[in-house]
């Protein structure tokens, strides 16, 4: 039987392996204890010292820190770009440098390292302002508000370097921008892309997207919204010139090319490039994927083209997270409603609980070990059935101060 890794330890982690032993042997490294609950193999051993036929990287930090490259000095097939495409990622002064010689619409922006200069161009911005540290900062490091005196504070904080250390020491101003937003992922071979279902997160902690923005709280796929001409233009507009850019650099990018994109009055408008599977869309993506997602996958890894996966249904993903996420999240809290392979101890069809952050304590129990916990995923034939499953299944779930938002995919234009 053929043979995946999957690199990483969270709920999209849980999400891929669980598609993909579908079809094939699966090993998680390093995993964590939902997904070995739930009968996939985990060990902590680098991914340098496994065999398998494909290795899928799930998070950002390793691509930005090349292990990709690593891998396939060692003759594997990776879906993960190497270090020179996740820079698109790495740092946003980069990804917009790289925007604006492909041509591709994204907002106006100024990158800065200085207090001084930053200051005067954000005077030039009208509201919504918007600031973003340089580096990785886990979907944390961006600022939107209409108040300009927190923006300024904001611009002030993230230079000193406090917020997110080196990461922080470039800033990035943008052009605010409104409209819905999208997630696209793109399936890389190196030349050609094809679209995986389309997918919207929620990024606010709370509901009516308020508060502080998260790595996400909940997603749908796919989103009809974002199909047909919208789809086309996203293609023609960003993916096609982002493509040319990338063999114009001589970047060889094999992997997820995530657009994260505003639908603006005036046509699609890029907001960031992610170079991996979102997390927490891949969990919805996922859970409509149809057929086998195996072979396509090795087929982008090893640069022999991007066949299209299909969807079917739709699906929901709500994010359980810990007291006090994002800013301080409260860990250790024993789960309630688990059975002991990690799913609904009452169990229900077309739900599946993909495990972000959870571990066992001494007498076997479930208990929560990082912001978000779990990202409970529901399917249906319409997002509203899906929607209300989702929710059936969450209230089976408890654990002290469980941080949920409770309008998931609840305004979904056409659902
Ligand atoms: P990013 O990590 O760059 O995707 O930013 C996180 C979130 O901030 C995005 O999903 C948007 O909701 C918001 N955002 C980022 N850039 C802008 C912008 N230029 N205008 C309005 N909202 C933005
Ligand atoms: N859901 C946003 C991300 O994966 O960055």
């Amino acid at each position: 039987m053929k043979r995946a890794v999957v690199v990483g330890s969270g709920a999209r982690e849980h999400a891929l392996a669980w598609r993909l032993a579908q079809s094939v042997e699966v090993v998680v490294t390093p995993g964590n204890a939902g997904i070995a609950a739930h009968g996939i193999a985990c060990v902590d051993v680098p991914a340098s010292e496994l065999d398998a036929d494909l290795f899928v990287i799930g998070p950002e930090a390793p691509l930005v820190e090349g292990l990709a490259d690593r891998l396939r000095a060692q003759g594997k097939v990776v879906v993960g770009p190497g270090a020179d495409g996740a820079r698109l990622e790495g740092s946003k002064a980069f990804m917009k440098e790289f925007l604006t010689a492909a041509g591709v619409p994204t907002a106006a922006y100024g990158a800065f390292t200085e207090a001084g200069p930053a200051l005067a161009f954000l005077a030039t911005m009208t509201p919504p302002y918007v600031v973003k540290t340089d580096g990785l900062a886990a979907g944390k490091g961006v600022l939107v508000t209409d108040d300009l005196d927190a923006a300024i504070a904001d611009v002030r904080e993230k230079l000193s370097g406090a917020a997110f250390g080196a990461a922080g020491t470039t800033v990035v101003i943008e052009e605010g921008l409104s409209g819905e937003e999208c997630s696209l992922l793109y399936l890389c071979d190196g030349t050609a892309a094809t679209a995986l279902a389309p997918a919207q997160d929620f990024k606010r902690v709370g509901d009516g997207d308020a508060g502080a923005n998260t790595g996400g709280m909940g997603a749908y796929a796919p989103m009809d919204a974002a199909r047909g001409p919208i789809e086309s233009a996203v293609r023609e507009t960003i993916v096609v010139p982002t493509l040319a850019e990338l063999a114009r650099r001589g970047i060889d990018f094999r992997g997820v090319l995530y657009a994260g994109v505003m639908l603006t009055a005036s046509g699609p408008k890029l907001l960031e490039y992610n170079v991996r599977f979102g997390d927490p869309e891949t969990e919805a993506i996922m859970a409509v994927v149809d057929g086998d997602l195996f072979e396509p996958l090795r087929a982008i890894g090893s640069g022999k083209g991007a066949p299209l996966i299909a969807s079917a249904g739709y699906a929901v993903t709500v994010v359980l997270a810990s007291p006090g996420y994002p800013e301080h999240p409260r860990t250790g809290g024993v789960i309630e409603g688990l059975g002991a392979d990690g799913q609904l101890a009452a169990p229900l069809a077309d739900v599946v609980v993909f495990h972000a952050g959870t571990a066992r304590d001494d007498a076997g129990q479930f208990v929560t070990a990082g912001g978000r916990v779990l990202a409970v995923t529901a399917t249906g034939p319409s997002i509203d059935a899906a929607r209300a499953l989702a929710y059936v299944a969450c209230a089976r779930i408890t654990f002290e101060g469980m941080v949920m938002r409770t309008d998931i995919a609840a305004t979904v234009s056409g659902s």
